[in-house]
């Protein structure tokens, strides 16, 4: 047992390791962090590459923007300082999911360079891999799959990524897709070919 705040005494020492239940998935537990512009495609390739992993026999769990808005984070607003507190809730659920041995995708826009730095910190360097879901915004805006961008351009909606907001795109992704330069099956099979060796368990590895 140990105390990191007043009062609260943790007991992660007695609970089962993480390494046991990997071992019982049969497969490395990480967390795939997809940033992008709203509309940029992570939810769409995350379903896919979703779809694709549990035919191999893995165990997921995704987590996206609207989702979680409307359940844990509802309330939360689109402020950077909102924007950073999703982010890390997001990280903290997460890392509980990577402790279960369970492969987290995350669909977030994660605008800012702090945010996803934060995520990293909390769910650990080793187990954060950051894709990056380049869309170009002209791209996104032309899609406008949830009619948002035209309502952000009319000003019905403030602090709208690509419009009013800032969006830092990532300088080092692990990896980047560029959807408007390939096929939905072919982005898939991009994140599936750099996933399958890291989340793959081998017993003596
Ligand atoms: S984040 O910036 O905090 O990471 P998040 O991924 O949770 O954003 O939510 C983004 C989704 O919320 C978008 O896909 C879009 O559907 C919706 N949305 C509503 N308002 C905004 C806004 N101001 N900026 C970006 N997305 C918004």
């Amino acid at each position: 047992m140990s105390k990191t705040v007043d009062n609260i005494f943790t007991t992660y020492d007695q609970l089962l390791s993480r390494g046991e239940k990997e071992q019982l998935l049969k497969q490395h537990a990480k967390v795939i962090w997809m940033c992008g512009l709203s509309g940029s495609g992570k939810t769409t390739i995350a379903k896919g590459v979703e779809k694709e992993l549990y035919k191999k026999g893995f165990v997921t769990q995704v987590l996206d923007g609207d989702n979680v808005r409307d359940g844990i984070n509802r309330g939360l607003t689109f402020s950077s300082e909102d924007r950073e507190e999703n982010i890390r809730r997001i990280a903290e659920v997460s890392k509980l999911f990577v402790n279960c041995g369970i492969i987290v995708i995350n669909c977030f826009v994660s605008p800012e360079v702090h945010m996803r730095e934060k995520a990293k910190h909390i769910i650990g360097e080793d187990d954060f891999l950051e894709i990056y879901v380049n869309t170009p915004l002209s791209v996104c805006e032309e899609r406008d799959v949830k009619g948002l961008y035209k309502k952000a351009r009319k000003g019905e909606i403030k602090n709208f990524t690509g419009i009013d907001a800032p969006f830092e795109a990532p300088t080092h992704p692990d990896l980047e897709i560029k959807t408007n330069e390939m096929s939905i099956e072919d982005a898939v099979q991009k994140v599936l070919e750099y996933l399958l060796p890291i989340l793959s368990f081998r017993t003596n590895a």
